[in-house]
């Protein structure tokens, strides 16, 4: 006679069923309660559940920065971090960086030295340069050059980008 399957079979279909989470984001100033996927990464819940497509999926593995964000002020790469770590931290994201129609003084150096070219890598930039200033690590081109690394351009529109960051570091 066969013996019943156990229940906690490792292929039994409901043993594999993925937790959801409810959690809060708080993300630029607003509180949102959301529910799904505990697998769920900080970038695609931006993107799908908050309709927040600023920050932009290149590597999906933590390569390029084109996901870059702000928690609690410091850059993460958000398609390595779960929504469900960012539960009661400030997730601040590209959108939220103009103030009443005008751009942040990174965007309008960015503008100012075409320091783009398709803008598909621009979002994550623009994040890690305000978070960069902010670390007063922009102090010459070395720095500037070792701490954007983890921002990729296939565009290699690195020369403007450097110098749209120095000229907002020197007070432009
Ligand atoms: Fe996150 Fe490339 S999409 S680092
Ligand atoms: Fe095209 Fe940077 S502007 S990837």
């Amino acid at each position: 006679m066969k013996a019943a399957r156990s229940s906690t079979h490792p292929y039994d279909e409901a043993s594999l069923e993925v937790p959801q989470v409810e959690i809060t984001l708080h993300v630029n100033g607003t509180l949102h309660r959301l529910r799904f996927d505990a697998r769920v990464t900080l970038l695609d819940a931006l993107r799908d559940h908050l309709a927040l497509t600023g920050a932009k999926k290149g590597c999906d593995q933590g390569a390029c920065g084109a996901c870059t964000v702000l928690v609690d002020g410091k850059r993460v790469v958000s398609c390595l971090m779960l929504a469900a770590q960012c539960e009661d931290r400030e997730v601040t994201t590209v959108e939220s960086l103009s103030e009443a129609g005008a751009p942040h003084p990174v965007q309008a150096a960015f503008s100012r030295h075409d320091a783009f070219q398709c803008g598909y890598c621009t979002p994550g930039q623009i994040m890690s340069a305000v978070s960069l200033l902010a670390e007063g690590r922009a102090e010459s081109d070395e720095d500037i050059c070792e701490f954007m690394s983890g921002n990729i351009c296939r565009c290699g529109a690195y020369p403007n980008i450097r110098a749209a960051i120095r000229d907002v570091a020197s007070g432009g």
